[in-house]
């Protein structure tokens, strides 16, 4: 496949999707063809699937391993629906979070197991792995903080945001983990520095000059 796929992690108020957005504009500046995906959703059974996980209420909990796998289910569709066909058009894919998400959240957030989660991850995506992957890393509470400030309003919080703070803890404990275990994908940055600095270290990373 000749296109890039770049996907960007990170806890909650991290940032990403400001990112994303200033990387794809440029790279479209560029003359690249860039695909901006997000997760869990990107398709249409995939944006079904985002609405059952995030508000989803059947009068009882969705399981852990069920949720586990809608996550999975909404990736598979995405990677042969999208990421596949863009890839083979020569495009960039930037994705909004891809499996690091589910082996950090499902895996260690709510203790399924990173290697567990990896390993259906890997059946759903066909072993497709991002070129690149930012990490964009924050102490927990700060971007808790920031999530709120960002919307007060929200006090009906979806499932995802009223997990507890330890959960949190662990998602940011895997994501230390899988950087660690992956040095040559995984750029942490971090989440503390300006706008403007993140997209310029994401720039240089990229060899965009
Ligand atoms: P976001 O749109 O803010 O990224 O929200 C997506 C939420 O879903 C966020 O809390 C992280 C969570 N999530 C998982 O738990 N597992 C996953 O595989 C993905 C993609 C997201």
């Amino acid at each position: 496949m000749r296109g890039k796929f770049l996907s960007f992690e990170g806890g909650e108020g991290a940032g990403k999707s400001t990112q994303i957005q200033l990387l794809g504009e440029n790279l479209r500046s560029r003359g690249f063809e860039v695909v901006l995906t997000r997760e869990p959703g990107g398709t249409e059974l995939g944006e079904d699937l985002r609405k059952i996980i995030k508000y989803a209420d059947y009068g009882r909990e969705i399981s852990q391993e069920t949720e586990a796998l809608l996550f999975a289910a909404a990736r598979a569709q995405l990677v042969s629906e999208v990421i596949v066909p863009a890839l083979e058009r020569g495009a960039y894919v930037l994705s909004d979070r891809f499996v690091d998400s589910s082996v950090a959240y499902q895996g260690a957030g709510r203790v399924l197991g990173m290697t567990e989660i990896a390993k259906l991850n890997r059946f759903a995506t066909g072993g497709l792995v991002p070129d690149l992957t930012f990490w964009i890393d924050l102490p927990v509470e700060v971007g808790f903080a920031r999530a709120r400030s960002r919307h007060p309003e929200l006090e009906k919080k979806d499932r995802m945001e009223s997990q507890e703070l330890r959960f949190y803890e662990r998602v940011r404990e895997a994501y230390v983990k899988l950087a660690a275990q992956n040095p040559e994908r995984i750029v942490r940055i971090d989440g503390e520095k300006s706008i403007e600095e993140i997209a310029a270290q994401i720039v240089f990373c990229l060899n965009l000059s």
